[in-house]
């Protein structure tokens, strides 16, 4: 059972199979980001519903670039549609949207509804939708490096990472779909203490249900190692 009262503030998912689930399902890889994009909604939903705060979500890490040209416009078009058709309701449901990653390389049309999507969310103060967009851990670090003043401290570089200047916690969890069981330069830094929970469904089946028994595992396993901060 779920328990309500130990939920953690901030779930990181690194949302892996789109692609195997489109091969299964014989349609394009797009189809497959596209029934990802659904299955993205119902669990932001879910967890307003349980009480997350920040929900942080890999849609596209600095390595992306590497697939093909229309996979890539693919996907950024299912960006601008999800903008388009869910900024209303993310509003009406008092999300705020963030940004991590280095959005300067995206295609026109992403960079506008991005921009518009933080910049209406932004007085919002309910659950924390982050997303991750052109974003790798290896590449935040090095940004946050160069832009440290002052002395050199966990505590200072922390700040500077997206994260920081966003004022995200580190996540008390990350969940993989797809059975893979790999951080891909998700959130490396912010990992440090974070619990792993990995699960076989590929992301355009992952429901609300399978979400809540991924928590209720990190709670499961909360509880064993008891003590840590
Ligand atoms: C990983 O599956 C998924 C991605 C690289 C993209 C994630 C995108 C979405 C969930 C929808 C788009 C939404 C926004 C807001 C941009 P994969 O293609 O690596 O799967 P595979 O490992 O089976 O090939």
């Amino acid at each position: 059972m779920l328990d309500l009262d130990r939920i953690p503030k901030h779930v990181g998912i690194i949302m892996d199979g789109n692609g195997r689930w489109a091969k299964a399902h014989m349609v394009p890889r797009v189809a497959g980001h596209n029934a990802g994009m659904k299955a993205m909604k119902e669990i932001l939903k879910k967890a307003k519903t349980l009480g997350i705060e920040h929900l942080t979500v890999y849609a596209f890490s600095t390595e992306n670039w590497k697939r093909t040209a229309e996979e890539i416009s693919g996907i950024f078009s299912l960006l601008v549609k999800y903008v388009d058709s869910e900024l209303k309701e993310l509003n009406y449901n008092n999300v705020k949207v963030n940004i991590l990653g280095d959005v300067s390389p995206l295609p026109e049309d992403a960079l506008d509804r991005i921009t518009k999507a933080v910049e209406d969310t932004k007085d919002n103060d309910g659950i924390c939708f982050n997303i991750c967009l052109n974003y790798g851990s290896r590449a935040e670090i090095v940004r946050a490096v160069k832009n440290m003043t002052g002395e050199i401290t966990e505590e200072n570089l922390s700040k500077h990472l997206y994260t920081g200047e966003l004022g995200i916690p580190d996540p008390e969890v990350i969940i993989r779909t797809s059975g893979e069981e790999r951080l891909s330069n998700f959130l490396m830094w912010q990992a440090a203490y974070s619990e792993f929970v990995f699960t076989d469904v590929l992301w355009p089946d992952f429901t609300p249900e399978e979400f809540e028994r991924c928590i209720e595992e990190y709670q499961s396993r909360d509880r064993r190692f008891g003590g840590r901060k």
